[in-house]
């Protein structure tokens, strides 16, 4: 029996060393933590069991029989972030670059399949060469069974991907699928092919930080949600992001309870919206002062900068946030704003979290790299997001709704259950001045008529009252109570119920 415990401790000794004091020093040089170090920044204190410690790999090939390193790898198992369970793999560059045999894939799939039968979110932090390059075609089936398994899990449990090394060719699309990407600045970086091929197919020369770090994806690609300075950070702020989501479909997200008075009037909103339409305002203003505590967790802001979507709370509970930014292209919606904006409503729709939208929206954004792009299919995704949304659905107009983006933008017609406008609020089918330009074309010489008629649209239809008075609006509200009109819209539609008709599933405009 001693000699058993004797044993269990050195190979307990074994699989935490990973791949030796040399290698976890080379991790430490590159300003980067090893698997386990991470685990322990992510998970409560002491909540940590692991999983198959002494899994080893099979492989025979290339002197591999002789290199075995308990873990293989990949440190997995589960734990608690502010008391609630998740399971978590964390993979160990200091072995074998992290890369993925048959055997670490198989660890990762026993806790994704653990986490699918207790409704627990799975997070991964990815740090990896990728497959396995002596086991060959053995290590593609592995990633195949954990892409499987994220897809079987997509809409049921939260995933979320944190990279924080390399994540290369066909390992891309386990992240991919998950929830949320979030990346270690100069330390992560993800591609489908790298720099020396790129170089060879294209002849581009590029640096792999230029082709896929963690600025690239949240500037310019959209890939992932968030970048971070370092592996600490990065891990702080997914413990605060954690809180906001529930464990599973099943159930609601935790509540917090606030302090802020739900009926807080908020008097500096009356002067937000500028008297000039033309001037732009900041809607995050707006965002900060009505959620609780002025807490928004904010996801890719750096990114299609004309629309932000992020998490916060109201009465405790977690909302999801859209809003148009009259800062960024004057709040228009094109094709990036329609696919973050997109996918951010339906994570909130499968994941019981309701939707807060704020609208000001000239329009969809015209030329030709618009139309070239395929702003018609994109543009649908947001408009088919908000229509399949079974969730509670609060939509405040402060300024703009005009043309198809009103309807887009969780209107009373697709299924919004409280619609609210401020006085400054217009309705119509566009600005007053387009209007008049297409109603009058070449019927109005003089400026003072044009002036006239265009004055005349403006009191027509830019302002609430006409959509009020169809019922399109429920209500105008004050700007300084929009926080508590949105508080007890909520706190109504906690009991909402509505189903979609049954169907295997809907073919969204992909
Ligand atoms: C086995 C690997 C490995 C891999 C790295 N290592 N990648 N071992 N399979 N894929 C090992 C190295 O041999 C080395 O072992 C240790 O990990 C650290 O690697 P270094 O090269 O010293 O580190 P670094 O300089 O930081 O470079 C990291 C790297 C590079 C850029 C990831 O290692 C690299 O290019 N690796 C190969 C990447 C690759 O081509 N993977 C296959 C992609 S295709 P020692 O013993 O010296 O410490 C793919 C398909 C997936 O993944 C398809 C899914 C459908």
């Amino acid at each position: 029996m001693d000699s058993i415990i004797r044993e269990l401790e050195e190979r307990r000794a074994a699989a935490r060393a990973g791949g030796g004091q040399r290698r976890v020093e080379a991790q430490h040089a590159k300003g980067k933590l090893t698997a386990r170090e991470r685990i322990e920044l992510l998970l409560d204190d002491g909540s940590f069991e692991e999983y198959d410690m002494f899994v080893e790999h099979r492989s025979t090939d290339f002197g591999m029989a002789d290199q075995r390193v308990p873990g293989d790898g990949v440190v997995t198992g589960h734990g608690t972030i502010n008391g609630r369970k998740l399971f978590v793999f964390s993979q160990d560059f200091t072995v074998f670059g992290g890369s993925l045999s048959e055997a670490h894939a198989e660890k990762i799939c026993k806790i994704m399949d653990q986490a699918m039968k207790v409704g627990a979110p799975v997070i991964g932090l990815n740090d990896s060469g990728g497959a396995r390059i002596q086991e060959g075609v053995a290590s593609l089936g592995g990633y195949a069974e954990v892409f499987q398994r994220n897809v079987m899990a997509s809409g049921v449990i939260p995933q979320i991907s944190m990279v924080m090394g390399p994540c290369a060719g066909g390992a891309v699309y386990s992240p991919a699928m998950t929830d949320y990407i979030f990346m270690v600045k100069d330390s992560s970086y993800m591609f489908v092919t790298g720099p020396d091929v790129v170089k060879t197919v294209t002849h581009e020369t590029v640096t792999a930080e230029d082709l896929g770090g963690a600025v690239t994806h949240t500037t310019k690609s959209g890939v992932a949600d968030l970048a971070f300075e370092n592996d600490v950070e990065a891990l702080a702020t997914l413990r605060r992001f954690f809180d906001f989501l529930p464990l599973n479909n099943r159930e609601r997200p935790p509540v917090l309870p606030s302090e802020d008075p739900a009926d807080r009037p908020e008097f500096s909103l009356n002067t937000l919206v500028p008297p000039d339409p033309h001037k732009p305002y900041d809607i995050k203003e707006l965002i900060n002062k009505v959620v609780d505590e002025g807490d928004f967790f904010e996801l890719q802001p750096t990114y299609a900068g004309n629309i932000v979507i992020g998490f916060a709370r109201m009465r405790g509970e977690t909302v999801g946030i859209v809003a148009n930014q009259p800062m960024v292209l004057a709040g228009c919606l094109d094709i990036n704003s329609s696919r973050k904006a997109g996918r951010f409503v339906r994570f909130c729709d499968c994941f019981n979290i309701p939707i807060v939208t704020f609208v000001d929206v000239p329009g969809f954004l015209p030329g030709t790299d618009q139309e070239y792009g395929g702003i018609i299919n994109h543009g649908s995704k947001l408009l088919f997001a908000y229509a399949e949304a079974t969730v509670p659905k609060v939509t405040v107009i402060t300024r703009k709704a005009y043309g198809g983006a009103y309807d887009v933008m969780s209107s009373k017609h697709l299924r919004g259950d409280v619609n609210y406008a401020w006085p400054s609020a217009e309705i119509a089918v566009m600005g007053p001045k387009g209007a008049v330009e297409i109603i009058f074309r070449g019927a109005l010489d003089d400026p003072k008529e044009v002036e006239k008629r265009t004055e005349e649209y403006r009191e027509k239809f830019a302002n609430p009252f006409v959509a009020a008075s169809r019922g399109y609006i429920d209500d105008v509200i004050m700007p300084h109570n929009t926080r508590r009109r949105i508080c007890t819209a909520l706190a109504l539609l906690r009991t909402k119920q509505l189903d979609n008709p049954w169907k295997k599933h809907d073919n969204i405009p992909l």
